[in-house]
């Protein structure tokens, strides 16, 4: 993308809406570099959380009173926003809230994987797995008597696409693969290995955690069966996610969580679930949370989620080639381009991540150092963690400035 593209994004302008961004520690500037884990939150998000609880808070779906209807119209009509901005075209049927991505992994192994798979089927992952959908499939594996295989990623971190094609055969009843590695950064190709599922009659679990928040994502022209991805990554708030499922699979499903407003009629004996999406959202739901949701939606798509992708593709470069151009780096994933996403892994050799995170953060810079819950991953690698700068739409070169400097002030450290 050309600097004209970046520029057009006017990330001074954004940066404005980001209070928190101001923030200083021991007289330096707060460089955000951990947008993978969580995004800051703009104004707007704040602000109408904050009109939620001033003007209409009340529970959903259970009051005749005034505060109760709008409260209740908000909290339904975020479903139709979600629906329109992820391209689910059978609406808000479709789209269940959940805490976060990991809650709906494990809504759709308990209900769904628990009661249909048995010794005999296999559920295929990926190599570069997050563990919320990882440890999840493995549990549902072992409780089931379902096989867990792994897609190999080759060298370069990339999917190997005809692994694939071997190990997702006719016995395979769910793929579940993450569309943007929270690790490597890669892209995957993800309508290709749905295609391959719906070949062989499985499912496909989509986990857009890391995509939803910095491309355009069409779940219809996807055609996963599954998609889900967290509000707390995309300028929302934390403690609401969201599960795209097909109807039709949705319908045929056991609820997840049983409870108050997942019914239509209780008896003593029996219960009849609630239409979708309700029969997935058991007790008082996050409105709030969905409220603040619809504005980071409003939020970004004024910017232009195309915009987002080629400023994140941009900084990502940026970062990558300053970062390669050091003998002492070694990078994780593909090498920019349209199939790596907005973060670099790395390592500084002679340096735990975890030593170099924290002299970053004398200079105010925050990065995350770890295994970024892809543990069997970095077994993988051959390394116990990583360090991992990841950028958003407020993120600077000059930023990616700052890190490279912090990073030459922590060779100097260990030297
Ligand atoms: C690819 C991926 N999947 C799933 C998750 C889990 O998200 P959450 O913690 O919001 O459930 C993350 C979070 O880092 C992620 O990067």
């Amino acid at each position: 993308m050309s600097q004209q593209n970046l520029e057009a994004l006017d990330v001074g302008t954004i940066r404005e809406a980001f209070p928190i961004l101001q923030r200083e520690f021991n007289g330096e500037q707060l460089v955000y570099l951990d947008n993978a884990a969580t995004t800051q939150t703009p104004d707007p998000v704040i602000d109408a959380m904050s009109d939620y609880y001033r003007e209409y808070n009340a529970n959903v779906h259970r009051g005749i009173h005034h505060l109760s209807q709008e409260a209740s119209i908000a909290y339904e009509e975020a479903h139709d926003r979600v629906a329109e901005f992820i391209g689910a075209s059978g609406g808000r049927e479709e789209i269940v809230f959940t805490k976060n991505t990991t809650e709906a992994e494990n809504l759709v192994a308990y209900a769904w994987g628990l009661n249909e798979l048995g010794p005999g089927d296999e559920i295929v992952l990926t190599e570069m797995e997050h563990h919320a959908s990882l440890v999840t499939w493995q549990q549902i594996g072992k409780r089931t008597g379902a096989d867990v295989k792994y897609i190999r990623i080759d060298d370069d971190g990339r999917l190997d696409m005809d692994h694939a094609a071997d190990i997702i055969t006719d016995d395979t009843a769910m793929v579940s693969a993450v569309h943007v590695s929270n690790t490597l950064g890669t892209v995957n190709p993800v309508s290709d290995l749905v295609d391959i599922a719906h070949d062989h009659d499985a499912l496909a679990f989509i986990d857009g955690a890391q995509a939803v928040p910095n491309r355009p994502v069409d779940v219809d022209a996807i055609d996963a069966d599954f998609y889900a991805f967290s509000g707390h990554k995309m300028a929302g708030p934390t403690g609401i996610g969201v599960l795209y499922g097909k109807q039709a699979i949705l319908e045929a499903m056991q609820p997840y969580l049983y409870g108050g407003d997942m019914i239509t009629k209780v008896t003593y004996e029996e219960s009849t679930w609630n239409d979708l999406p309700w029969k997935f959202e058991a007790g008082t739901p996050q409105i709030a949370e969905a409220v603040g949701l619809v504005a980071a939606i409003d939020y970004l798509e004024d910017i232009g989620m195309d915009r987002i992708e080629a400023h994140e593709e941009e900084l990502a470069r940026y970062a990558y080639e300053q970062l390669a151009a050091d003998p002492d780096i070694e990078i994780y994933g593909p090498e920019p381009g349209p199939d790596r996403g907005g973060l670099v892994g790395f390592n500084l050799t002679g340096v735990h991540a975890h030593d170099l995170a924290s002299i970053m953060n004398d200079h105010a810079v925050a990065i995350r150092a770890g295994d970024h819950c892809t543990q069997p991953l970095h077994d993988k690698l051959g390394v116990a963690a990583s360090a991992r700068a990841s950028f958003y739409i407020y993120n600077t070169k000059a930023e990616i400035d700052e890190l490279v400097s912090a990073i030459d002030d922590a060779r100097q450290l260990f030297a």
